[in-house]
């Protein structure tokens, strides 16, 4: 059983004292923040799952209209006494909660740093679609998430904080698409000492273009 970003809110703040651990993960986020400000799509940016708000801030520091949103109370307490001129609120994992964040307003980009992993497989299309449904076409998607080579399959992992999942970026892709968001690009880093899987991020827009009628076929494995 995992205990939870409530009870180990704390300690996962003193784990990850900064808000990048590669280069890679600060310039994808770099990226992520040029990509939202050339697409020139007006409205919100909200960082799901946006932990103890370190990244938040540096979207808001980059000059981005960003709220960090998290279902852990105790996760978003820590942002809001670290950050305090970063707006953040708790919201749940339930794509229905989306509807009442930045009401009337579009989004101009969703951030989703390692925080879908914890979304059950079963609702994440849920999820990519409550995103489309809030943001005009150009508008940014990014997903950092734990991820495989081989195999389209979508496994749990025993992660020491919360249930998880990792994906294989075509699976993830192929529902982003579905939920009408098409790729751009994605990486892939290598597991090292501090990073039992490969790592994925993936950056894509919101397209109304049809999608294909058999896109890809979703057959993936989830385990
Ligand atoms: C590994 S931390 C990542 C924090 C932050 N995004 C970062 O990059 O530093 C995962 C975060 O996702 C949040 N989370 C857990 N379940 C979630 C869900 N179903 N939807 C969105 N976020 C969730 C957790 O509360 C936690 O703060």
């Amino acid at each position: 059983m995992n205990p939870g970003y409530d009870s180990l809110a704390h300690e996962y703040e003193r784990a990850f004292p900064e808000p990048f651990r590669t280069p890679l993960e600060r310039h994808a986020v770099g990226a992520f923040v040029d990509s939202v400000k050339e697409s020139g799509v007006a409205g919100q940016v909200v960082d799901v799952g946006c932990g103890t708000g370190h990244v938040t801030t540096v979207l808001r520091e980059a000059g981005l209209p960003v709220t960090g949103v998290d279902p852990s109370e105790a996760m978003v307490g820590i942002a809001r006494e670290s950050h305090p001129d970063v707006p953040f609120e708790v919201i749940g994992p339930d794509a229905g909660q989306w509807t009442a964040l930045a009401e009337g307003h579009d989004l101009a980009g969703v951030l989703a740093r390692f925080s879908l992993i914890h979304v059950p497989p079963e609702r994440v299309p849920a999820v990519l679609e409550s995103w489309a449904e809030r943001m005009p076409e150009g508008g940014v998607v990014m997903l950092a998430f734990q991820a495989m080579d081989r195999g389209r399959a979508v496994v749990s992992f025993d992660h020491a904080v919360a249930p998880a999942w990792r994906w294989h970026p075509e699976v993830m892709a192929d529902h982003l698409l579905r939920a009408g968001f098409r790729e751009v690009w994605h990486s892939m880093s290598r597991p090292d000492d501090e990073h039992r899987f490969p790592e994925c991020h993936l950056l894509a827009v919101r397209s109304l273009e049809p999608v294909p009628q058999d896109p890809v076929s979703c057959g993936c494995r989830v385990e």
